[in-house]
């Protein structure tokens, strides 16, 4: 079909075939359809939508324009996603947990960018560990360890980053079979069998509503189900952060303390909930999650996976070996009463302003950079008593940081705290 009349045909509601869509998707890979082109194309689909065919088709084509990991031959395979959020630092806690009750975690993570962290910076606060695997190495420690976590290749859906770009620079991020279609392509080449999705709902996320990260969680469910993969999504809330430590270091320190038992409630609730579904989805007990994660094993599995990567394992026996900045301040209440809200995208760019996160892609991050919240909401205070201690390295960021968490915690009579787990979707 030729591209202008394939944009017209989305312009006027129709709906792709496959055939189509791989054509188009290849071309836009290769470099024989100009970025206008699909810049309309993209448009047309932020206004006309996809059917749930037509997006898993669009997948499978954004899959396909790349590498796909073939993981075949190494047992049950999980890979765990989440759409992003502040203080999210499930991933720490749930892939050892998973590979320690016997699946196999092989997972590609991305880098954070603006008020949201990433799995692979948090991660790298841990000295010594890397990122970069090549393909022989990630599969062997996958075998090996059961356990293994890589910076997304370039390889793999190159599709998305092209037009992900350009969505970026045209308007059209929020549609949500462009959203779906971006994510699952990842994930679908990326092999694991069974994928587990954090879809995060409220102020700290991309999606701000339940019935709309309702829609994308049911659509990514069925991408998956038509590829062949078992998918589940645990609906999430993000108004407040995850847990009470918001910056690298300091939440790979709460990640550890959550698989020893001593970690935020909510965390801990989570990450169970997360490993429940994955555990289901492989045909297993999920109340294996909970029992695995009193036996101590996900610790053993931290540790072997800390050191496949070559990072310095001890950090796992002792966190405080992660280093924070060394200088360190504190917010204060200003009134009696209880948190009524903790703004989760305040204190995620809280975190920004002080250099834990980036900005531009290719920023540096300071590692040791972090907020540790004492309050959350529905917890009484008192004026004058901490709110959150902020550690800043020699004031950089500081005032502007000070000024997003205050203005983040917001104190009334009364409040209790929101339910953490809004659905499940499978
Ligand atoms: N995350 C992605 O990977 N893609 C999107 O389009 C939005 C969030």
């Amino acid at each position: 079909m030729h591209a202008v009349e394939f944009i017209e045909k989305k312009r006027d509601g129709g709906e792709h075939t496959s055939a189509e869509l791989y054509a188009w998707i290849t071309a836009y890979v290769r470099d024989a359809l100009p970025d206008y082109q699909m810049a309309a194309w993209l448009m047309a689909v932020f206004f006309q939508g996809m059917t749930p065919r037509e997006t898993a088709e669009l997948t499978l084509a954004m899959a396909h324009s790349g590498e796909m990991m073939d993981l075949a031959g190494l047992g049950v395979t999980v890979d765990k996603h989440s759409s992003g959020g502040v203080g999210d630092k499930t991933t720490l806690v749930v892939a050892p947990l998973l590979a320690a009750a016997g699946l196999v975690v092989a997972k590609m993570s991305g880098r954070g960018l603006a008020h949201t962290g990433g799995t692979i910076d948090k991660l790298e606060s841990i000295p010594g560990w890397r990122a970069e695997l090549s393909d022989e190495e990630f599969l062997r420690q996958a075998r090996e360890v059961g356990l293994v976590i890589a910076g997304q290749s370039k390889n793999l859906a190159p599709a998305d980053g092209k037009m992900y770009a350009l969505r970026d620079v045209t308007g059209t991020v929020p549609s949500i079979p462009l959203i779906a279609s971006s994510i699952m392509s990842k994930k679908l080449a990326a092999g694991a069998r069974i994928i587990t999705l954090d879809v995060k709902v409220g102020k700290g996320a991309f999606m701000k509503d339940l019935e709309h990260a309702r829609e994308l969680a049911r659509l990514m469910v069925s991408i998956g189900r038509h590829s062949g993969r078992e998918v589940r999504a645990v609906l999430s809330q993000m108004d407040q952060p995850l847990g009470r430590a918001v910056g690298n270091a300091i939440e790979v320190r709460e990640a550890i303390a959550t698989l020893q038992g001593e970690g935020p409630a909510d965390l801990t609730e989570l990450s169970l909930a997360l490993a429940r579904e994955a555990l289901e989805a492989a045909g297993e007990d999920p109340a294996r999650a909970e029992a695995v994660w009193k036996s101590g094993a996900a610790l053993d599995k931290l540790r072997a996976f800390v050191a496949a990567q070559g990072g310095d394992a001890r950090v796992v026996d002792d966190p405080e070996r992660l280093e924070l900045a060394p200088d360190v301040s504190e917010v204060r209440a200003g009134s009696d009463g209880v948190v009524a809200e903790l703004d989760a995208l305040d204190v995620g760019r809280a975190v920004l302003r002080l250099g834990g996160g980036r900005e531009r892609k290719g920023d540096t991050i300071d590692h040791g950079v972090g907020v540790l919240l004492h309050r959350k909401v529905g917890d009484s205070v008192r004026r004058g008593d901490i709110l959150a201690e902020v550690f800043h390295r020699e004031g950089r960021g500081l005032s502007e940081a000070s000024e997003l968490l205050q203005q983040a915690f917001r104190i009334a009579h009364d409040a209790s705290p929101p339910p953490l787990i809004l659905e499940v979707v499978a």
